[in-house]
């Protein structure tokens, strides 16, 4: 699927979780839609986001600097500087990391995702938990 081919396929009528996500932690990729939807979640719900990404952000530096070099990121979100591979290949250059995301709309902005180091390498795979094959075997 092309960037061209997700934009088609955003729904702007009803809220998706990566926009909501990104709404919650002070993002611009959402629409009115997922702004309504974030404002009815408890008001904890944007200090949780953040605390989620910042666990996101040790394990990440914690499993780089433990010896991991590859990463595989499902569920990825909409890009969030600094994103995974940012933080893993701060640490070891060359660290190789998949992304994965259902919504479209990661698509759209996972040209962010692909600027990887020269050492290592960066990839982003439009493919659902729910068919892992789709996502191990993938080129
Ligand atoms: C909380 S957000 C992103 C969290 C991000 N990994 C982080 O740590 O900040 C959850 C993401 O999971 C994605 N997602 C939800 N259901 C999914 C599915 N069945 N397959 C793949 N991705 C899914 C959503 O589109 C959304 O981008």
């Amino acid at each position: 699927m092309t960037a061209e081919d997700a934009n088609s396929l955003i729904d702007t009528s009803k809220p998706h979780p990566a926009r909501v996500y990104d709404w919650l932690l002070g993002g611009k990729d959402n629409y009115l839609v997922d702004q309504q939807m974030g404002e009815k979640l408890p008001p904890e719900a944007r200090a949780n986001a953040a605390r989620n990404r910042a666990f996101m952000h040790r394990a990440a530096a914690w499993l780089a600097d433990n010896g991991v070099r590859q990463f595989l990121d499902i569920g990825t979100g909409i890009p969030t500087a600094p994103n995974l591979h940012q933080i893993v290949q701060t640490i070891a250059p060359d660290s190789r990391v998949v992304y994965a995301d259902n919504d479209p709309i990661v698509l759209r902005h996972a040209e962010a995702l692909l600027v990887s180091t020269p050492q290592g390498a960066t990839d982003y795979v439009q493919a659902d938990v729910r068919r892992p094959a789709a996502i191990l075997d993938h080129a």
